[in-house]
């Protein structure tokens, strides 16, 4: 039988990659986000049939009830991956722009979490893969509640996996470290931050949108039976890196 995903944010960077990968993996998917255009004219691109674009927006919990009905199939696979960023030093900060990264990064994957769970549970099995950040794990100065509201995204998935795993369904979560691509392209335009960035990275390169792909579909996937309530990492060994770029003796 054809498995089902549907993916938030779907329309580019990451999660069009991660749709393309589904899809080559002979997914059906749902290819969810804010405009229907940008979702038609991603599903132009992917490989399979049966593909349906989702116009909602991940923090309305009435477009998200509209976009499953629509896609008419409860998905195997839930990648809450919709986010943005809005970059401001905290005291300088708007509550509005606070307010708006949690809304959407939290509160939308909270929304997308409970919608595809509850139908999860009917069937007695799914899986739901989170987009959380490095930003989770490590606060980048000036990305404003980003970190915040990535942090909740990985605590949410924990107590999300907690509830859902007697139920059949499991609940991860991929944390992308520096990505060449998406919505860090307007920072990696600059070469001097490319090069400093990639260079600090133990792999000493910046990551692709498809490396963040093949992590979220491992964790979407049977090979994954026995993984719940987990961040997966994929940031070329960066976050661990203090000591590298420390070091005990300078020539
Ligand atoms: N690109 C990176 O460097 C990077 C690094 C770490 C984490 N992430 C995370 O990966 C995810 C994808 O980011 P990206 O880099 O592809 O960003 P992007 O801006 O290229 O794409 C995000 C997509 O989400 C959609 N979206 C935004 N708000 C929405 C809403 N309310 N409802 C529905 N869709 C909405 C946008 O329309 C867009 O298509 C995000 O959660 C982001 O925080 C990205």
């Amino acid at each position: 039988m054809t498995r089902t995903a549907i993916v938030t944010g779907g329309a580019r960077g990451l999660g069009a990659a991660i749709c393309q990968l589904a899809a080559s993996q002979g997914y059906r998917l749902g290819v969810l986000d804010l405009r229907r255009e940008d979702c038609a004219s991603l599903i132009g691109t992917l490989p399979g049939s049966g593909h349906v674009a989702l116009q909602a927006d991940v923090t309305d919990e009435h477009s998200m009830r509209a976009a499953f009905d629509e896609f008419g199939v409860t998905p195997d696979v839930m990648v809450n991956n919709a986010g943005i960023v809005r970059f401001g030093a905290l005291l300088e900060q708007s509550v509005a722009d606070f307010r708006a990264s949690v809304e959407v990064n939290l509160v939308g994957t909270y929304i997308g979490a409970r919608e595809a769970g509850r139908r999860m549970v009917a069937q007695g099995r799914g899986a739901i893969v989170n987009m959380t950040s490095l930003n989770a794990v490590t606060p980048g100065p000036g990305a404003g509640a980003y970190p915040a509201a990535k942090a909740g995204v990985a605590k949410l998935t924990e107590h999300l996996s907690l509830e859902l795993g007697p139920l059949g369904i499991r609940v991860n979560c991929v944390a992308p470290g520096f990505i060449d691509g998406g919505m860090s392209t307007p920072v990696y335009a600059d070469p001097r931050v490319r090069q400093l960035r990639g260079g600090a990275v133990p792999l000493r390169r910046l990551g692709l949108v498809e490396e963040v792909a093949k992590a979220v579909m491992w964790l979407a996937s049977d090979d994954a039976a026995y993984v719940t309530g987990h961040q997966l990492v994929v940031d070329g060994g960066v976050a661990h890196s203090v000591l590298l770029q420390l070091p005990r003796k300078v020539d």
